[in-house]
């Protein structure tokens, strides 16, 4: 069964054409990274503008690596949330013309839940019940997935997602957009043990998260060295930063993998790519436990995952109405 995947929630225009939800034919992302680095950030009417100029070439480059014709396919998916609302209608529109044309059943997909379905594709070990972390720019989300398609949200940022804390500092820092690469770079060569950062956690046993306070704290350094004329060791600044992201999430994920006595963890999201969080989790993870992470290349958006995440609905005969409305906010 071939599945065509579109993805434009956010800045990446992409699609990707799977095989029977595990065989990857094409995976093409065009990421818009270069038009929103002198805004620090994403700037939505130029990231729909972008998406409906490269949507079609780039649906046409997917096929064409597949070595399919539209005719070949058997469904068209889309993510339809969370995102950007510009964003998303172009993707989820093109998507619904395809469907329709060539009488193909249309799925809309959950981002969130394409973000897990990067871990799908590629372990066919994995097995539920088991306890998914997505960190991405938008969303910081530890999830208990018991049985397939039910998600209960444990814990969820309260400000900032981790990816955006990555954004903040590196432009704190002016190390340039998006944060978390040039940071993980920037690390590489500092002391994570240089400077004192809080570790926010929440009373009552809450697993939430939040990392305004260390993106604050951050500026805070910086301007009092500033002040002081005193010589801002970025490097140190980038490594410290990333190793207490790194025990913040660390803390409540395996918190939560001991309570729900699991044997197995997903992350998936763009900070998911982070080597450093990588190897610290696996340093810090109980014995029993283990945790998969996406290839690089599945980690930050594409649209292999949200043709993954369509498979099943399609095998099980199910589609999306053609009314289906994007949904910037839309939750697990
Ligand atoms: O999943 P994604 O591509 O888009 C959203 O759904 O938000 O994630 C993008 C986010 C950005 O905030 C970016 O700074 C972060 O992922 N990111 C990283 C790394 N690569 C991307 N954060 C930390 N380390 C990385 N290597
Ligand atoms: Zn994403």
């Amino acid at each position: 069964m071939l599945i065509l995947g579109i993805e434009t929630s956010c800045d990446e225009t992409a699609a990707a054409v799977v095989e029977n939800g595990k065989k990857i034919l094409s995976n093409v992302v065009a990421s818009q990274v270069d038009l929103h680095r002198k805004f620090w950030g994403i700037v939505p009417e130029i990231a729909s503008r972008k998406h409906l100029e490269l949507i079609i070439p780039i649906i046409k480059e997917s096929l064409g690596e597949a070595r399919i014709k539209l005719k070949d396919l058997d469904a068209v998916a889309a993510t339809y949330g969370p995102g950007l609302l510009g964003s998303l209608l172009v993707g989820l529109i093109v998507a619904k013309g395809l469907a329709y044309a060539l009488e193909l059943p249309f799925i809309g997909i959950n981002h969130l839940e394409a973000h897990f379905y990067a871990n799908f594709l590629s372990y066919p070990e994995i097995v539920l019940p088991l306890v998914g972390l997505i960190i991405s720019g938008g969303h910081t989300e530890l999830i208990y997935l018991s049985k397939e398609r039910e998600y209960e949200i444990l814990g969820t940022t309260r400000d900032d997602a981790v990816g955006e804390a990555f954004d903040k500092v590196a432009r704190i820092l002016d190390l340039g957009y998006p944060g978390g690469p040039v940071i993980e770079k920037m690390a590489e060569k500092g002391n994570p043990q240089s400077i004192k950062l809080p570790l926010t956690h929440f009373k009552n046993n809450s697993l939430d998260f939040s990392f305004s306070g260390i993106k604050t704290a951050v500026l805070y350094y910086v301007k009092d060295l500033e002040r002081k004329k005193a010589p801002v060791s970025t490097a140190d600044i980038a490594a410290s930063f990333q190793l207490k992201i790194a025990q913040m999430l660390s803390k409540n994920l395996f918190k939560v993998a001991c309570l729900k006595k699991v044997k197995q963890i997903i992350l998936g999201g763009g900070v998911s790519a982070n080597l450093f969080l990588r190897s610290f989790l696996e340093k810090e993870k109980p014995d029993h436990i283990k945790i998969f992470f996406p290839p690089l290349e599945l980690c930050t958006d594409n649209a292999a995952m949200v043709a993954a995440c369509a498979y099943p609905k399609v095998k099980q005969g199910k589609s999306s109405p053609l009314s289906l409305d994007a949904q910037p906010n839309l939750g697990f």
